[in-house]
């Protein structure tokens, strides 16, 4: 390889690094400390009692976003309402070198409903315990619909 062809390579290859960091970009240093706590807390999720089809959601969810952080970062933390998952699957998808297409992002989202509605449930009634009667109806209905067996508390 020449001189010039190695250089290049070795650009090529800090960019990727960067596009793919998890540069924490633009965010406060409130946020960054909760985010650090999340990335101490477990790497996986028992799915074992989840329905085959959200299992299949799982794996994506695994390999979709452990590219930049492990998937310990969304399976510690504080979000549990679909509009919350919607919103942050969206954020995530925009990231550049994220690489996560629509039908990903609704698997993704898929997964990360059904398990908040099991495995966080306490967190969920609470939030929606919060929420104005409509919106909690139309969270209601989203967790519903991923979820046929939901029962609101
Ligand atoms: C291209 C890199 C990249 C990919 C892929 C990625 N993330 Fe992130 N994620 C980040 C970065 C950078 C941050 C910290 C800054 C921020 O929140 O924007 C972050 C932060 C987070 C947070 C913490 C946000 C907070 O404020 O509490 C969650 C939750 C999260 N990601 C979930 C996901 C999920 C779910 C996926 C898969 C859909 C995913 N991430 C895929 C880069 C990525």
């Amino acid at each position: 390889m020449t001189k010039s062809a190695t250089a290049l390579l070795s650009v090529l290859v800090l960019a990727a690094a960067g596009v793919c960091s998890a540069a924490d970009d633009g965010v406060d240093a409130a946020t960054l400390a909760r985010i650090a706590q999340y990335d101490k807390g477990p790497t996986s999720v028992d799915v074992s009692r989840y329905p085959k089809v959200i299992q299949g959601d799982y794996r994506t969810f695994r390999q979709k976003c452990s590219v930049c952080h492990t998937p310990a970062r969304p399976i510690n933390s504080d979000f549990a309402l679909p509009d919350e998952w919607s919103r942050y699957v969206k954020r995530m998808m925009h990231k550049p070198g994220s690489m996560i297409g629509a039908v990903d992002a609704k698997r993704i989202y898929t997964f990360l409903v059904h398990d908040a509605s099991v495995r966080r449930e306490s967190l969920l009634e609470s939030k929606l315990a919060l929420l104005a009667p409509a919106d909690r109806a139309e969270q209601e209905a989203k967790i519903a619909a991923v979820r046929p067996d939901y029962r609101a508390p």
